[in-house]
């Protein structure tokens, strides 16, 4: 079962199905992920947004003591929300033992697989089947999705000139590779994404969509990419338990089973291809409403 899993996933190049990417991470306010104490502020908290932070959206009401704000940044109010202040301690709330402080300061890393979400809708449920690494970061096929009533802090300094998506939509926004870029520029894009030191484009967006029934590779599995990627993941690997190890390409991670490499000719159908293996290797007759399961 696992060889043929891995077969398919070194296959699976995506065609006539739309993916989406979406952005995991936020500096959202809300998120006990982006505080020292690993929950929002509330009640007695002395606050403090220190100068690195990134920009910072509030979508939820809350009472505190005191917030310290950086001498150049950014909070943004979200629609009918209420931020009070109190000097008297409410109910409720745990004691912080100290301040309370922001720590989403350092931009998540564009190329980090752990920092995307594969979803078949822009906001649907994130699909947890096995993918390749290189692949769970945007293919060039693949439309990107900031979402909205959030804040980012994006590392884009590994991309290079030859990083492409399909289509990029920033907080409700659908951009193109000139809109992006002078965003990007901007002094509010600045303090939402990194860029590296290249001049030019950030990120190419091509607005063009994989047409060949083949299937359309993922771009990723470029070597100066695939390295970027995989060293975001390598430290995680499990050591394989076979002395025979695969490495297919596009995974990051050593394993054991078989690959099979497949040369696509004239009139080849990529999805007729995986449900013949799914019939043939998986016993799976419903093969198109499992079809997921396996790309
Ligand atoms: C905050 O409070 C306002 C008014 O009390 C309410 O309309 C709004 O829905 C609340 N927002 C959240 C995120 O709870
Ligand atoms: C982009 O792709 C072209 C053609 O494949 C290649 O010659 C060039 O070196 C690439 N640029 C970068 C920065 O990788
Ligand atoms: C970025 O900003 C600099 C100056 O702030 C400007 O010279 C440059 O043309 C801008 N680039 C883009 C792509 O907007
Ligand atoms: C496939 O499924 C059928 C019935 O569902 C079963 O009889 C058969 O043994 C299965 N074959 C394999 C290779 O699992």
């Amino acid at each position: 079962m696992k060889a043929i899993l891995f077969c398919l996933c070194a296959f699976s190049f995506v065609c006539c199905e739309a993916v989406y990417k979406r952005w995991l991470l936020d500096t959202n306010f809300e998120n006990p992920q982006n505080w020292n104490v690993k929950r929002a502020p509330c009640g007695n908290d002395v606050v403090i947004l220190p100068d690195d932070s990134p920009v910072v959206y509030m979508q939820m009401n809350t009472t505190i003591k005191e917030l310290v704000l950086p001498s150049t940044g950014e909070l943004i109010l979200g629609n009918s929300v209420s931020l009070g202040f109190t000097a008297s301690p409410s109910s409720g709330c745990p004691d912080a033992k100290g301040d309370v402080e922001f720590t989403a300061v350092h931009p998540g890393p564009w190329m980090n697989p752990k920092d995307w979400c594969a979803t078949s809708t822009e906001r649907g449920t994130c699909d947890k089947s096995p993918r390749l690494e290189v692949e769970n970061v945007p293919c060039r096929y693949d439309d990107v999705i900031f979402p909205r009533n959030r804040a980012y802090f994006v590392d884009l300094s590994e991309l290079d000139s030859n990083t492409t998506v399909k289509s990029l939509k920033l907080i409700g926004s659908s951009l193109t590779t000139a809109s992006f870029a002078s965003f990007v520029n901007s002094s509010d894009g600045q303090r939402m994404f990194r860029r590296g030191k290249t001049a030019g484009p950030v990120l190419q967006i091509s607005r063009q969509a994989c047409d060949d029934q083949g299937g359309c590779a993922c771009g990723n599995d470029r070597p100066e990419i695939t390295k970027k990627i995989c060293a975001y993941v390598n430290k995680n690997c499990a050591r394989p338990r076979c002395s025979n190890s695969i490495l297919p390409t596009g995974m990051c991670c050593r394993s054991c089973g078989a690959s099979l490499k497949i040369t696509k000719g004239y009139g080849f159908v990529l999805d007729e291809f995986k449900s013949i293996l799914k019939k043939e290797f998986f016993n799976d007759t419903v093969s198109s409403k499992s079809d997921s399961q396996v790309g």
